[in-house]
């Protein structure tokens, strides 16, 4: 057993315990962080206020929403709305964050790709952030049924019939999954312990993998620099602060970080006070009514893009490339042959393989919102088909790839 001295303060009481001042340097003063790096890199502080700020309005929406067929829609519509002191205030954060939180992650994403930060050692911090954008898709789509509105009521019946995988008929899988023969009470029930409570749950625990698997491989850098962390930080740490290649990640990145939250800050709330409806779906201000299908079916505009690669083929082929399409992205740092860590537009073909897929993926975005006729449904085939062969040709284009 651990000999303990009489402690001097509460301070070195709770360092005997629990080794406070260790677990501060290693993950905050003395974690080191480049400093090449721009705004892009703040994009994951600003998910976490994101994901804080979902958290603390669901925890408020919780205390008045009625997981109930019958009750479901007006207490959301009419008690949060209309009744209680400021419901409309939590249900907009709510309703903005669970949107603008998909555009982050596209956004750190993509920057992701771009610099190469999957790559080398850091293939646990793609993964887990993948395992994240699955679990957060789940989260809102869970979210999206609980309002119990037309497209709440019509995209949870699209969405759970794709469990019966087309031509293999697994009806019995999809009313498993239901609990019953249509969405109903069971439905809307599990919906609701998923999203206020396994699904937060699992999040909570992929951010602390996201963070863990980040802390040995290091945060990249705009060059895809290999930095000596440990002499850059003994630099810094003799007194070359200037010269050292490398900054602490409290106080010094949080900092910047915090500018940057800032804004996204100011922006956020003007679209909670002044446009909110861009996250709300005027056919979800129906209640839900299993007798009346809505001309058009479509899911929120992060989901579009996958939407479009089910939707131009046949059911059994737009399964296999629905399929395909949620799992690619997790491979990507096996699927990419190449050792260069440095920026795309500096890995010839590769910069023009991340423009092509970037355009591709909006393309498919706008077509999926668009009825499937005509032209459209031409534009939404050749690019669900160009998304396929974009990823097919990726190991063979990297893997040719001159070593810089
Ligand atoms: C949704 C919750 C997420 C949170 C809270 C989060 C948080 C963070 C934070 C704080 C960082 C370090 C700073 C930065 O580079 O921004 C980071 C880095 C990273 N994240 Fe995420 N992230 C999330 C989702 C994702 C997703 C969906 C991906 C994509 C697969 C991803 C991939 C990465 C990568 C590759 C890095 C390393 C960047 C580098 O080393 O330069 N993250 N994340």
């Amino acid at each position: 057993m651990a000999h303990f001295e009489k402690a001097t303060s509460v301070k070195d009481w709770l360092n005997q315990r629990l080794a406070i001042e260790k677990v501060e340097k290693v993950m905050a003063s003395e974690y080191w962080i480049p400093k090449n790096i721009n705004f892009l890199w703040a994009m994951g502080m600003v998910l976490m206020i994101t994901f804080i700020l979902l958290l603390v309005s669901g925890i408020f929406l919780l205390m008045y929403y009625q997981p109930n067929v019958a009750t479901a829609f007006d207490s959301v519509n009419y008690t949060i709305m209309r009744e209680v002191g400021f419901g409309w205030l939590w249900r907009h954060i709510h309703g903005v964050a669970a949107s603008v939180v998909f555009l982050i992650i596209y956004i750190h994403m993509f920057t992701g790709i771009y610099y190469g930060s999957y790559k080398k050692g850091r293939e646990m911090i793609w993964i887990s952030g993948m395992l994240l954008f699955i679990t957060f898709s789940a989260e809102a789509f869970s979210g999206y049924m609980l309002p119990w509105g037309q497209m709440s009521y019509w995209a949870g019946m699209v969405i759970t019939n794709i469990f019966s995988l087309g031509g293999l008929h697994l009806d019995g899988l999809v009313e498993w999954i239901r609990g019953d023969y249509v969405p109903a009470q069971a439905f809307l029930n599990r919906f609701f312990m998923l999203h206020v409570l396994l699904l937060p749950l699992a999040i909570l625990g992929l951010i602390g993998l996201h963070f863990a698997a980040l802390r040995i491989p290091h945060v990249n850098n705009q060059d895809g620099e290999e930095i000596d962390f440990d002499a850059e930080a003994q630099k810094y740490l003799a007194g070359d602060k200037k010269g050292s290649k490398v900054m602490r990640f409290a106080n010094d990145f949080m900092s910047k970080d915090m500018m940057v939250v800032g804004i996204y800050l100011i922006f956020f709330f003007y679209l909670v006070f002044y446009h909110y409806n861009f996250a709300m779906d005027p056919v979800n201000f129906d209640p839900a009514d299993g007798l009346k299908t809505p001309a058009h079916i479509y899911p929120e505009w992060y989901f579009l893009w996958s939407y479009e690669i089910l939707r131009p083929f046949s059911v059994n082929i737009g399964l296999i490339a629905f399929g395909f399409a949620q799992v690619i992205f997790v491979l990507l740092p096996f699927l990419d042959r190449s050792p260069n860590t440095v920026p795309a537009n500096r890995r010839g073909a590769f910069g023009i393989w991340f423009w092509l897929l970037l355009v591709d993926m909006i393309v498919l975005t706008a077509m999926g919102k668009l009825p499937p006729e005509g032209a459209f449904s031409t534009i939404g085939l050749v690019a669900a088909l160009a998304f396929i062969a974009l990823w097919i040709a990726l190991p063979f284009i990297t893997a040719k790839e001159k070593k810089l």
